[in-house]
């Protein structure tokens, strides 16, 4: 698996330890990014042993009891349990992925958490989305037609169907934007991977009708060029997709319209 250069954000202070329970016989040690902007503090790494044999098999089942019997102050964003939301999405173990499909025993020695790499952080593994979620809208995620509609519904051939396997599972985790160095270093700019899987989710559905507008809205030196096929966002996706691939099934379509 890729390993991620974390944020260098930051000066990390002595945390703080909660020792695991009395009598425990299975001990974990999970190390977690702290960190509240907004109280002025200096970030720190919290160490929690915690007993296995009283917690459940995910990276995320440690979190909540962390949350729920150690440390209420621990926050972080969690909702399906089943990799589905992609709410859950850290760096644990040096690699971006879902923490509730995520096995402890997957990791070897002490669990080390942080929040998905060179992100502003809302407070300790929370990062600050809305500007993913900004660049998401601008590519307009939504079937547009000029055909007038009919009586039932779009219709699509099995085979135009399977252009979408492998675009439509994007959970939008960001897992994959944050780990690519073009985005880290161009993040106002280029669109970044999972942005532009989506964008090509809607290029290769064969309902849609604004392929040229589309074509139009990417054909830029930054948004979709940046792009320089190192593959960190094919190797962390935890869904297994490839959004390289779909980059390059774009840049394709480019070369195809210049004629
Ligand atoms: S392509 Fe994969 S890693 Fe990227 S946002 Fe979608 S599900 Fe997450
Ligand atoms: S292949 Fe492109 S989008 Fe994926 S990590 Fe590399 S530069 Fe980023
Ligand atoms: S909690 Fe929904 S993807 Fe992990």
């Amino acid at each position: 698996m890729a390993q991620f250069r974390l944020p260098k954000n930051s000066r990390i202070g002595k945390g703080k330890h909660f020792p695991a329970p009395d009598g425990a016989t299975n001990v974990r040690t999970f190390k977690i990014y702290r960190w509240d902007p907004d109280a002025g503090e200096t970030p720190r790494m919290d160490t929690y042993d915690l007993d296995l044999d009283d917690c459940g098999p995910m990276v995320l089942d440690a979190l909540i009891k962390i949350k729920n019997e150690v440390d209420p102050t621990l926050t972080f964003r969690r909702s399906c349990r089943e990799g589905i939301c992609g709410s859950c999405a850290f760096n644990i173990d040096g690699t971006n992925t879902l923490a509730c499909i995520k096995g402890i025993d997957e990791v070897k020695g002490a669990v080390k958490i942080y929040p998905l790499p060179h992100m502003p952080v809302v407070k300790d593994l929370v990062p600050d989305l809305t500007h993913f979620y900004a660049q998401y809208a601008s590519i307009e995620p939504w079937i547009k037609t000029d055909t007038p509609a009919p009586t039932r519904e779009r219709l699509q051939t099995p085979e135009d169907r399977k252009e979408l396997d492998g675009l439509y599972e994007c959970i939008l985790c960001a897992c994959c934007s944050t780990s690519c160095p073009s985005y880290w270093w161009n993040p106002d700019r280029y669109l970044g991977p999972a942005v532009l899987l989506q964008a090509y989710r809607w290029l290769a559905d064969s309902r849609d009708e604004g392929m040229g507008e589309r074509l139009d809205q990417l054909e830029d030196p930054f948004k979709l060029y940046r792009c320089h096929t190192i593959m960190n966002c094919t190797n962390t996706c935890p869904k297994g997709l490839n959004p390289a691939k779909a980059i390059a099934e774009t840049k394709k379509l480019l070369l195809e319209r210049q004629g």
